[in-house]
């Protein structure tokens, strides 16, 4: 870990429950194969390909999912300059696209110093990255205009804790955004993988990264603690259901050709959209964004 990096987290008092997803996002990238970043180089290259694409294209993140995320996050309307706090921002992706997108500034905190390390060491958006959790944000009250946290909530022990930290540190008029997996994924290209391989084929998402298929929730559950802890306006939005994700895993990139071509990234978009509408009304989808504003 680069000097400088502040680490507010005291690794002996984490639970049974943190302590494995500690382990897991906190190995040292030289030593283990572990983290999605990779080590510093690959945290650069990940860094620049996605700020490359919420330049050049708008997106949040660099896929389909993309797409939809900067629409949900629209919904926030961020204003320039207004602080936007990453609650598990792994290398600061999100934070970056950000930046690049709405010109916001960044704070990320993670609880895997080698995350905080990597974000730190590359940081061509000059953010603030502290080493913190989620469940105990070491940030005074009504501090910032929007916080996000994108995979995140369904690694921690108590998520309505989560939620409330979350509500604490937001300004009044300020909005949250939470992206999780789906607690109810059935339609979903993952479900239909589990169904056809007699749930062997699981995408890694069992156990792998710390996933736990048990503690994925539903999206009325969020909804309920997003408004147990005063937040207004709340809604959720299902993604990624079946043709969606089937277009992010298997043709990875194809939506910056599309994205070239504004009509014909219209007519697939309506296509895949009309294709998942039913189930995602029904709330089936392999995630969710939920949103909610604090009065
Ligand atoms: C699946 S990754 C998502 C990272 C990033 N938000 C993204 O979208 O790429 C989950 C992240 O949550 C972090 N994390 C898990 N539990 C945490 C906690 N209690 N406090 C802070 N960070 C936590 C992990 O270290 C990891 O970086």
């Amino acid at each position: 870990m680069p000097l400088g990096v502040v680490d507010f987290v005291d690794s002996t008092t984490l639970d049974d429950f943190a302590r494995w997803q500690h382990d897991i996002y906190d190995e040292e990238p030289e030593t283990k194969d572990v983290p999605r970043y990779g080590g510093p180089e690959e945290a650069r290259r990940q860094a620049d390909q996605c700020l490359d694409i919420a330049r050049e294209h708008g997106l949040i993140t660099p896929s389909w999912l993309g797409v939809r995320c900067r629409e949900v996050t629209d919904m926030l309307a961020p204003l320039p300059g207004e602080s936007v706090l990453d609650v598990g921002c792994s290398v600061g992706m999100v934070l970056n696209s950000m930046n690049a997108i709405y010109g916001t500034s960044g704070v990320g905190i993670d609880f895997s110093r080698a995350a905080v390390g990597a974000a730190s060491a590359y940081n061509p958006c000059g953010n603030d990255y502290y080493v913190a959790d989620a469940l105990k944000l070491p940030i005074k009250d009504a501090a910032f205009d929007i916080v996000v946290s994108y995979g995140v909530i369904e690694h921690v022990s108590d998520p309505v804790r989560m939620v409330q930290e979350i509500a604490r540190v937001l300004k009044p008029g300020g909005r949250v955004l939470i992206y999780t997996p789906c607690r109810n994924d059935t339609w979903s290209w993952h479900w239909w993988q589990r169904v056809t391989s007699g749930e062997r084929y699981d995408l890694g998402v069992e156990k792998l990264w710390g996933h736990d298929r048990e503690r994925f929730l539903s999206p009325p559950q969020l909804a309920s603690y997003l408004e147990g802890a005063g937040l207004t306006r709340v809604d959720t939005i299902v993604v990624h259901t079946l043709y969606t994700l089937m277009f992010d895993e298997m043709l990875p990139g194809a939506v910056f050709l599309l994205l070239r071509r504004p009509r014909v990234f219209r007519a697939v978009r309506r296509m895949l959209d009309l294709a998942d509408a039913l189930p995602n009304d029904r709330g089936y989808g392999n995630e969710f964004l939920a949103v909610g504003w604090k009065l």
